[in-house]
C-alpha cells in the first residue's frame, strides 16, 4: 500500500509557495510513490475534513501542479489564523474565544492514513509543527516568508521577490520625488525584522532607512533632508519598515485581533507627521502593503522553492520528520525544527550591510 502524506501552506502567502508544492508533489509521487493529500487553507482542512473553500481538500495528482511554477499565491490556500492550539471559535453569544482543537487534527490525519505532513510556513507554522510531534503527528518544515526572519536558514523564499517589488516601487516614486521636490516616505513590510527595508533601500539608493532593530530619532532624518537640499538635491527618499520604532517608543499597531499577530501599519505616516513639525517639506506617504507578497516569483525564489520542495519530499521518504529544510551557503540541509525556531533573524545594527549603507551616507535615524 502506498505511503500517504499531507501537504499544506500556512501563514501569509508569499511568492514561491507553488514552486515548493510542485516540486514536493512531483518528487513525492514520481520518485517515492507517495499519495499526497493537499490540505486546504493551512490546517483548517484537517481541523474540519468538510472544510468548504473553492477547491477544498484533495488528493493531488502531478497534473494538479502543472503550470504553477510561475504563479504567486498558493494553490492550497492559506491562513494565518488557524493555529489548532489557539483556534478562534464563536460561542453561542457570538463572542470569539480561543480553544485547542489539535486532537481533531490528529484524529482526521489518522482517518486519512497520513504518516506525516509537509508544512510550508514561517516561524509560527514551525512552532505548531514541533508541538504536533509530541502528539504523534510528525511534520517536515519548509521555511517561507517575505520577511526573511527565520534564523536557521540563510534565506527564505519570497524575500527576493518582495525586495524586487519594493525596489521597483521606490524607483518609480523617485521620479515623482525628483520632479516635485518632495520627500517620499515608503512603508514596507517585514514585521519585526528590517530586512526588506534594508535590502530594498540599498538597492534603490534610499536616503534614509528606518528598521525596527535601530530605533530612530527624527532630528538626524530632518538634518539629512536639509543637507541634501543645501547641496541642490531637493528631494529625499525615506524607506520605513512597518515595524520601525522611535527611540523609547513602540511599533505602530493598527489592530490586534484574537488568534492573530498584531497588524502593523502607520509607521511611515508617523515619521511624516513628526518631520512636518521639524521642517517645511512637501511629503507623501506610500504604504506598499500586500503588493509585496503577490505576483510571479523571481528566478531565485522559484529555484529555492523547488530545491526546498525536493528536499522535503526526500526527507519524508527517509522518515526524517521534525526537521526543517534550510539554505546554508550553497547547500540545502535539514535541521531539527527545534533548532530552527530558537532564534529569529534580525538586522544587526553593526552588520556589513548597515555599515555599507552608512558609508554611502544613508541615515538610520540613530546618528548624533
Ligand atoms: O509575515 C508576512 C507579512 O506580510 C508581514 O510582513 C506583515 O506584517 C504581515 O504578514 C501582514 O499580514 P496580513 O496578511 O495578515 O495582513
Amino acid at each position: 500500500m502506498a505511503r500517504k502524506i499531507g501537504i499544506l501552506t500556512g501563514g501569509g502567502d508569499c511568492p514561491g509557495l507553488n514552486a515548493v508544492i510542485r516540486a514536493a508533489v512531483k518528487v513525492g509521487i514520481e520518485r517515492h510513490g507517495f499519495e499526497i493529500f493537499g490540505i486546504e487553507d493551512a490546517l483548517n482542512g484537517l481541523i474540519d475534513l468538510d472544510y468548504q473553500s473553492p477547491d477544498g481538500n484533495r488528493w493531488l495528482r502531478t497534473r494538479d501542479v502543472h503550470q504553477i511554477l510561475a504563479r504567486g499565491g498558493t494553490i492550497l490556500g492559506t491562513s494565518n489564523r488557524s493555529d489548532p492550539f489557539r483556534f478562534v471559535v464563536k460561542d453561542a453569544a457570538g463572542k470569539k474565544h480561543e480553544t485547542d482543537v489539535s486532537d481533531q487534527v490528529i484524529a482526521n490525519a489518522k482517518k486519512l492514513g497520513l504518516e506525516g505532513l509537509i508544512t510550508i510556513g514561517g516561524d509560527g507554522s514551525m512552532r505548531i509543527a514541533h508541538r504536533f510531534l509530541a502528539k504523534g503527528l510528525p511534520m517536515i518544515g519548509v521555511p517561507k516568508t517575505i520577511d526573511n526572519d527565520l534564523g536557521a536558514t540563510d534565506q527564505t523564499f519570497g524575500f527576493d521577490t518582495a525586495v524586487g517589488i519594493a525596489m521597483e516601487a521606490i524607483d518609480r516614486l523617485r521620479d515623482t520625488a525628483e520632479s516635485h521636490d518632495r520627500v517620499m516616505l515608503v512603508e514596507v513590510m517585514g514585521r519585526d525584522a528590517g530586512w526588506i527595508a534594508l535590502h530594498a533601500g540599498l538597492a534603490s539608493g534610499a536616503d534614509a532607512i528606518l528598521v525596527p532593530e535601530i530605533p530612530y530619532r527624527l532630528e538626524p532624518i530632518a538634518k539629512m533632508i536639509e543637507r541634501r537640499r543645501s547641496q541642490g538635491q531637493k528631494y529625499s527618499i525615506v524607506v520605513v519598515s512597518e515595524g520601525a520604532k522611535p527611540a523609547g517608543g513602540e511599533a505602530s499597531v493598527l489592530e490586534h485581533l484574537p488568534g492573530a499577530m498584531p497588524r502593523l501599519q502607520g509607521a511611515a505616516q508617523r515619521v511624516s507627521d513628526g518631520l512636518s513639525r521639524l521642517l517645511e517639506a512637501d511629503m507623501r506617504v506610500t504604504v506598499l502593503g500586500h503588493v509585496q507578497r503577490g505576483g510571479s516569483p523571481s528566478s531565485f525564489d522559484r529555484i529555492l522553492g523547488t530545491r526546498f520542495g525536493h528536499a522535503a519530499a526526500d526527507l519524508a521518504a527517509a522518515g526524517t520528520w521534525d526537521h526543517m529544510v534550510a539554505l546554508r551557503g550553497d547547500d540545502v540541509v535539514a535541521i531539527p525544527i527545534v533548532e530552527a525556531i530558537r532564534e529569529p533573524k534580525r538586522v544587526a545594527p553593526d552588520c556589513q550591510l548597515v555599515a555599507t549603507a552608512r558609508a554611502l551616507g544613508v541615515v538610520f535615524g540613530d546618528e548624533s
